[in-house]
This record gives C-alpha cells, structure tokens and sequence, in this order.
C-alpha cells in the first residue's frame, strides 16, 4: 500500500496537520485549490454547472436562484426526478450489473443480500406501482418505519418515483414517537417490517406500527416479512409487502417533478418538546447530495462505501440513499449491531467486503477503541482508504486513533459537519486538497459561506469562539422550511441575527484561515451517541410519569457517547428508590425509545428557580459539567444549590 497521505508537522500549536500525498491528490476528484475561489466569485453558476453536469433533468430551470428570506429556492422552474437520477440512468449504462446495495445481515442469517442496479431498479418500479394501487398519488405523504433492510431504500425511492414526499422514522423511536409523526405529516399509508433481528434475537416492530396508526390518518400498512414472526393483522388496512409486489407491474412512469416540489419530511428535535418537519426538495438537494458524496468521499467507481449511520436520520437519506445510489456507487448497508456476534464485526465487513471509504460517527470511534486493538488485528483493513467523521465533535485521542489504527496512518480524514437541515455536508475539507487537523471539519464547501459571529452579529477572526451561521447564496440542499410551521422556520433560523444569516445553532471558532472547528450545540440540543434530542422532548416523557411534580434535563459530558441526558426530578410524594429510577428510565424509552433514555436520575427536594419562578437550568448545567457555578444572587432558593452539588458528586471548587 502506498502513503495516502503524508503527515507534515506544520503548526506546534495544531500538533499536526495532514496534507494529501501527490498520489491521492492524482486519484482526488477535486485537487486544485483554485475551486474555493472560483466557486466563491460567483457560486450561483458554480452550483448551476454542478447541477447540469451531476444530473440528468427533463427540463432545465429558468432561473438558478431565488432569495426571499427567509425563503430561497433553487433551479426554478428545472424538472427532474431523484429517483430516476439514482437509478433508471445507471441501468442504461454498463453500472446495470454493478452491486448497488449489498445490505449485510447477522452472521446466522447470511449470505448478504446484494441488489445490482438492475435489482433495485425492478424492485423500485414495483413498489411505486404498489404505492399507486393503494390510492398514493403525487404529494400524499408516506411514511416509512423499516430497519436496515434495503427495503427501506427500496420504500424510499419508491416514494420519489411517484413524487410522494416520504417521513421516515428510526425503528427504535417507540410507537407514541412514530404516531405524534405520522399525526404531523398526515401520511396516508405506512411502510414497515414484522420485525427484524437484533443481536440474535427477533424485535416486533409491527406491534409499534399498529399502536401508532390507531387514530391516524394512516389508511394502508404495507408489512415487509423480514423475520417470519406471529404479527397482528388488520384486514383490509394490513398488506404483505411479497403479496402486492407480486402483483406490480414492472414499470412505472417516474413522475415529472419540479426542482422545488418535496422529496420528503424529516423529523428532528428542536428546543421544543415536539420534532419539526424539516423539509427538503428534490433538485437544490438531489445536487448537493451527489457533490458531496462525490467529492467528499472521493468516491469512483471502484469504491466500496460504508455509511454506518441509520437510514432513519439524514446521513442515511443523503448518503445512504441519494448521495451514494445517484453517483452510481457500491454501498454497503448493515442491519446487524457491531458488536454482534463480537466486538470485531465491523473490522470483519471491511475485510470481507474490501470496503474502502468508511464514514462513522466518533461515538463509535470511541466504543472501538475501548473494546482494544485486538479486535482490529484479526483483520484486513488495507482496502481502506479514506475515513470520515459526522454527526458531533471528534475529540484529538479519536481522530488519532482512527487515523493510526483505522486507516494504518494512509487514510485522510474527513471530519463532515452538516444538519438534517442542510441536507448534506458543509464544512469539511476535501481528500484532494486537505488540510486535515484533528478536531478541526475543514472550510466551508465550494459554492457556499460561513461565518463565525459574535453575540451583535460581528464577524470574528481566528481563534475566537463565536456561533456559526451560513451566508448567503444558502446552499441548495438546505431545508425549505418547518412542515406546517411557518413561525418556527423563522424562528429558529432566521431571527438571531435579522435575516440576513442562517443561524445554526452551532458554536464554532475559526483556525488557520479559513478552517471551522465546530464546538458543539449551544441551544438545548443534545447529542447523545451522535444522536439528536431535544432536552425538552425528554423533560416532557419524565413529566408524564404519575411520580413526578417536576423535572428538569441537562447535557452531561459522557466518555463514549459525547453528551448523555441527565434528569433532576421532585417528586409529587414518596422517596425515591432504585425501582423508581428503572421505572422512570423505562416510562422514557416507552414514550421515546431506547435512545432517549437518561443517563442518571438525580432526585431532588428543589432545583434552583429565578423569582419568577423559573428553573435556572444553566446552574444545573454547570453541575452535570463540573464548571464553575457562576452567580447565584438572582436564585429565589440558593440553599438547593449544596444538596445538588452533593448529590451529582460535583468537584468543582471555583
Ligand atoms: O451540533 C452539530 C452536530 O450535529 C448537529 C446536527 O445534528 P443532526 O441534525 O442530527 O445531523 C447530524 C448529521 C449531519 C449540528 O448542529 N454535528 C454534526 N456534524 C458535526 C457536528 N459537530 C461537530 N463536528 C461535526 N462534524
């Protein structure tokens, strides 16, 4: 194996910053700098020409952009459609054979399942005929409760074929977290499996799906038979998935779409109690999709790529889905746990497979690298050559780690920082061009700007820590708004800083130039295992249950995980107890799901509250972090403040 990349010691400060080697810069997509700046002059051509050449349109637009801000849209009057750019035109081409998805499953169940372009274009024809003969025509939503089956791609592409926006949500969000969505959309017809299998063992997920749709709009549940197990059947609403195929017909006309008409709703927590809708259009988004997966991972077509994320959150709509399948890559697509059947899983798919972009989350870098090199060293990782990051902030140790053990010190590392609101990637630097820093994502990607602002809104220079926003031209993938909330769109977004600025809600500094490190979310966000949550949503699972007069949760720094939940609860009455603390912690995963649950309980006789009676929540803050208390002299009952620091074992003595 050749050097990928060459590590060059360039800044004491930094310890190290990568530089890509003559070889993968000759491989690179992208290796000339002179892309920033041409794109920078004038990115609205910059991003017109990336759509012309990336896709294929019945019509071109009229008009490349649009701004009215809060609103902007993107290849105005062009039509296309996404699913038709991720599959019918690869099969016109030799690709028709080339394996698109090879979905892995659990060692007991293999051999994989390998869908050719071909595969999934039949397979993708029709379940669209499907969804037509149940009654879903062009704007009806659908939505899409499957595990990592390619089933899910399948629904999905489906979907867009006929012009349906789809909502898909995580299969382990618990059956109340998927009817409050199916609710919000107002899909028509549901898409999920009997189950599917997690370590070993068979998970119902149609018993979720049937308590979901009770009361819905929902009248259609198609069941994909993935484990053979007893379900629940509703005649006349329940449909096998095998029994209606059989019946499709083979092709169905993809509906001519316009570039602004949704591709789908996706559900993301906000700082409220209740996930937002965000939603993302078919060509601004379809465009930025195929660029990033292409330049990003360099991706060609000898490539294997493995995106470890679910398909329920973006990273699996963007680049398990419309990045990887519109470029025309191979794709590996797991159902199984990694440390199933042992802690060497994911090391034994990159050998068997010979899979050589690899794109993770630091969570999992972490857990790795706890589990000991061991696991790593039964296995041939060579094929590797190239890894990236998404989803938090990766830590020096992990990206050092990955860097070193992963990538045998040859891959570049690409650390991607984007949103479900942004459709695909931002900031992150390019394999051809680099730099690659730890702990820093890179620049903003071509054709688009950010800044890092200060509280009134100036721009900040190097190295000071600030709150990132994009600039306008705003990407073409980003969200076009809230589903059904218009004032939420603007609130969240666009009123930081007048409307000039897309706020994040990210706070971020900028090194070298023009290179982002992003800091984490500096609203009542979470992430927990690169997982997004809102603290309110969590608030409001615990405040349900009949014990609790009130409770209030914060971010704590967690070793693995980056942040976990922690929540100080009062109780109405009665003491707590261990079986109280189980209680409350499965009444969450059972209003949430398993991803949700806190990390600690922390009972308390009081929380700190303000005169008006509300709880400081950034003195609870400071607890869960071990930072200094800051002032207490607004707090109504600062005698609270000692029982808390007691009970959460706080150290800090500033
Ligand atoms: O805080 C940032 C963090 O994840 C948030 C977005 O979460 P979500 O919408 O679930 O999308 C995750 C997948 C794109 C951001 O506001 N984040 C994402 N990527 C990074 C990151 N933080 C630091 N570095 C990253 N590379």
């Amino acid at each position: 194996m050749t050097e990928a990349v060459k590590w060059v010691v360039e800044d004491a400060k930094e310890k190290g910053i990568l530089w890509p080697s003559d070889e993968l810069k000759r491989k690179a997509w992208v290796s000339d700098e002179s892309i920033y700046e041409l794109a920078d002059k004038d990115p609205v051509t910059f991003w017109a020409t990336r759509a012309r050449v990336g896709l294929d349109w019945y019509k071109e637009w009229d008009k490349a952009y649009e701004e009215k801000l809060p609103y902007f849209k993107w290849f105005i009057g062009g039509k296309l459609n996404a699913c038709y750019n991720c599959v019918d035109r690869h099969i016109k081409t030799w690709r028709r054979n080339k394996a698109a998805i090879i979905g892995v499953r659990e060692p007991f169940d293999e051999p994989s399942r390998t869908l050719t372009y071909y595969d999934l274009y039949r397979e993708v024809n029709k379940f669209a005929n499907v969804l037509k003969s149940l009654g879903i025509k062009k704007g009806d939503r659908v939505s899409i409760y499957l595990p990592m089956i390619p089933e899910a791609q399948i629904a999905m592409l489906a979907c867009a074929r006929i012009g349906a926006p789809h909502s898909v949500v995580f299969s382990a969000f618990s059956a109340e977290s998927l009817k409050d969505r199916i609710m919000d959309a107002d899909s028509k017809a549901l898409v999920t499996c009997d189950g599917y299998y997690r370590r070993g063992h068979p998970v119902n997920l149609k018993n979720n799906a049937d308590e979901a749709v009770n009361g819905t709009s929902v009248k259609d549940v198609v069941v994909f038979k993935r484990t053979g197990q007893e379900v629940n059947w509703v005649e006349a609403r329940d449909h096998w998935w095998h029994e209606l195929m059989a019946k499709a017909d083979l092709y169905c006309e993809p509906e001519v779409m316009d570039s602004e008409d949704v591709l789908y709703i996706l559900y993301t927590s906000g700082t409220t109690g209740k996930p937002k809708g965000v939603i993302h259009t078919t060509g601004g988004y379809l465009t930025q999709a195929y660029w990033t997966t292409k330049w990003d991972f360099d991706l060609h077509d000898d490539d294997v790529f493995w995106c470890t994320s679910d398909i329920g959150w973006v990273t699996g709509h963007t680049y398990n889905v419309y990045g990887p399948l519109s470029v025309g890559a191979t794709q590996i697509f797991y159902e199984g746990a990694p440390d199933y059947p042992d802690r060497g899983r994911v090391w034994q798919i990159i050998e068997k497979y010979g899979v050589t972009v690899f794109y993770t989350a630091p969570t999992m870098i972490r857990m790795v690298m706890g589990w000991g090199e061991e696991w790593l060293e039964k296995y041939d990782l060579s094929t590797l050559r190239l890894l990236a990051t998404v989803g938090e902030p990766i830590n020096r140790d992990a990206w050092m780690w990955y860097f070193e053990k992963i990538g045998g010190k040859r891959c570049p590392i690409i650390d991607t920082w984007w949103q479900t609101e942004t459709g695909g990637t931002l900031i992150n630097a390019l394999p051809g061009i680099g730099p690659f820093i730890p702990t820093v994502a890179g620049r903003s990607f071509p054709g688009t700007r950010h800044e890092v602002l200060d509280e009134e809104g100036k721009s900040l220079g190097i190295d000071k820590g600030g709150y990132l926003v994009q600039k306008s031209p705003f990407g073409p993938g980003m969200l076009r708004g809230i589903y059904k909330n218009p004032d939420m769109y603007q609130e969240n977004y666009w009123s930081q800083y007048g409307n000039g600025a897309y706020f994040t809600s990210d706070g971020a500094r900028l090194v070298k130039k023009d290179n982002f490190r992003l800091t984490g979310r500096v609203d009542d966000v979470m992430k927990v295992a690169g997982h997004r949550l809102s603290t309110a949503e969590v608030e409001n699972a615990i405040g349900g249950h009949d014990a609790v007069a009130e409770c209030a949760v914060v971010s704590a720094p967690h070793k693995i995980k980056g942040e976990t939940p922690w929540a100080f609860v009062r109780l109405k009455s009665g003491e707590p107890s261990d079986e109280l603390t189980k209680e409350i912690m499965d009444h969450v995963v059972k209003v949430l799901g398993p991803t949700c649950r806190p990390d600690r309980i922390i009972f308390a006789k009081a929380v700190p509250r303000t005169r008006s009676g509300k709880i400081m929540r950034r003195i609870l803050k400071s607890l869960a972090k071990d930072e200094p208390i800051g002032d207490i002299a607004t707090i109504e009952n600062p005698e609270c403040v000692e029982e808390l620091k007691k009970l959460v074992g706080y150290k800090e003595t500033t």
